[in-house]
């Protein structure tokens, strides 16, 4: 009697808890029988979008940046205003007139819809998308973890707190991650993203004349290429002038950023601290991925896999949306 009842509260015990938990964690083979070319498509979808904008992938991987650092990897930045969202992550301080591929995001569900209907979040096309986006621009491929499904609410004052600002120390930005789980590694390898795509002058021309109110440039840039900078960037000029964040191989996804830093040619500020900051422990990564892409390219590749990771909603939690732009139904 008492032999079976305690099996029975095992197999209860087994139903309510474990079930839940095995739907929490993300796999590789998620769509395999739902939808199992879909990493093809969203590659085929990012190889076309590349070839009329080479800046496309770098736009693709910081919008899974930016969702994942705010409310978890649930697709709330590209949520419109409409319905029950009525403040946008996409209007929020870090993204408004800044985070771009709305468009293009549309296009990969669409060809997802295409073939899978109903079936492949907008959260897991955020994160494929960012692998497709390294692979195709010379970077490493990683196998995605799937599984997210779509939140239902979008969260302004999160993003603008929850995403590190490009004029913090290196604390701040540390902090940032750490509020999400990632540790100092996870900083400088996922730093290196910006090895490809493009920044505004009003993100670095604080750096450029009168630093900290010292009436100098910062004294850890580059002379030749503060010059190039001053150039491109004028006192009271346009801040929305783009520059390459690597000005060496401005659209291969290679170590060059790390390069870069060691030849005082960070763009932002926070770039630059990562190497200029003494006795930091992010000093000797820096080093590591400068000599060795493959430590880089393995480092990066598990990074993304950890913010990828971050709270996703899974299991029968938020919806799969039809449209990414919207909540079903709304
Ligand atoms: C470490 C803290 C970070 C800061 C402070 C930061 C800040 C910025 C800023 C200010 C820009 C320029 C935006 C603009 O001009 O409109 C930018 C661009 C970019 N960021 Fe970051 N970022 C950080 C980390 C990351 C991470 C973790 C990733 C991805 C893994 C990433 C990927 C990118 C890419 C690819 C671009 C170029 C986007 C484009 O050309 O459209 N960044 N970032
Ligand atoms: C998957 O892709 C392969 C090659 O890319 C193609 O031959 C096959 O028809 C596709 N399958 C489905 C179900 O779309
Ligand atoms: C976003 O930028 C536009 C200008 O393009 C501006 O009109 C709007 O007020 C900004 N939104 C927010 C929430 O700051
Ligand atoms: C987010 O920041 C923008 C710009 O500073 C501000 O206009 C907006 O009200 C903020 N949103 C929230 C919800 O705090
Ligand atoms: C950096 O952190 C300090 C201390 O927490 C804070 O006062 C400051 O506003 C932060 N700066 C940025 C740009 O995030
Ligand atoms: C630099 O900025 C500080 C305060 O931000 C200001 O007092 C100073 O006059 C500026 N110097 C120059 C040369 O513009
Ligand atoms: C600044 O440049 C952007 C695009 O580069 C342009 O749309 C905008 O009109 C310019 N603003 C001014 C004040 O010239
Ligand atoms: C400045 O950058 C150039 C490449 O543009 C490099 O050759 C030089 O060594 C750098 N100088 C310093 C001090 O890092
Ligand atoms: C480069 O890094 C990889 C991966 O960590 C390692 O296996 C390899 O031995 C390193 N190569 C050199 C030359 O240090
Ligand atoms: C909007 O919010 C209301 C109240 O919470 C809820 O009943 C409704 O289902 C929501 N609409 C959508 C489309 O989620």
């Amino acid at each position: 009697m008492f032999p079976s009842t305690r099996l029975l509260a095992s197999i209860f015990l087994v139903i309510t808890f474990y079930i839940p938990t095995f739907n929490a964690q993300l796999t590789s083979t998620f769509y395999s029988t739902t939808c199992p070319n879909v990493s093809s498509i969203v590659s085929n979808a990012v190889r076309q979008a590349l070839q009329s904008d080479p800046r496309i992938g770098a736009s693709l991987i910081r919008l899974h940046f930016h969702d994942c650092f705010v409310n978890g990897c649930d697709a709330s930045i590209l949520l419109d205003v409409g319905g029950n969202i009525t403040q946008s992550e996409k209007n929020a301080a870090p993204n408004n007139n800044s985070v771009r591929g709305f468009d293009v995001v549309d296009n990969i569900k669409t060809a997802l819809e295409n073939s899978c209907p109903g079936v492949v979040s907008c959260a897991d096309l955020l994160a494929l998308a960012a692998e497709a986006s390294v692979s195709l621009s010379g970077g490493p491929s990683w196998r995605v973890l799937l599984g997210r499904r779509d939140g239902l609410t979008a969260n302004q004052a999160g993003a603008n707190t929850s995403i590190p600002s490009p004029f913090g120390s290196l604390a701040n930005v540390t902090n940032s991650f750490t509020n999400v789980g990632l540790n100092t590694n996870d900083v400088v390898a996922l730093s290196g993203a910006h090895t490809f795509g493009r920044a505004q002058c009003q993100f670095f021309s604080q750096r450029l004349f009168n630093f900290s109110g010292t009436g100098r440039p910062d004294p850890t840039l580059n002379t030749t290429y503060l010059a190039t900078l001053q150039r491109n960037c004028p006192q009271n000029g346009n801040g929305s002038t783009l520059n390459n964040l690597d000005p060496s191989t401005p659209n291969i996804f290679d170590n060059n950023y790390f390069k870069n830093l060691q030849t005082n040619q960070g763009l932002l500020q926070t770039d630059q601290e990562l190497f200029s900051t003494s006795g930091a422990s992010t000093v000797s990564i820096v080093n590591n991925f400068a000599r060795n892409q493959t430590a880089f390219f393995q480092a990066f590749a598990q990074s993304m896999i950890n913010m990828g990771n971050i709270s996703p909603l899974t299991g029968s939690q938020g919806q799969i949306r039809s449209n990414c732009r919207k909540v079903n139904g709304s």
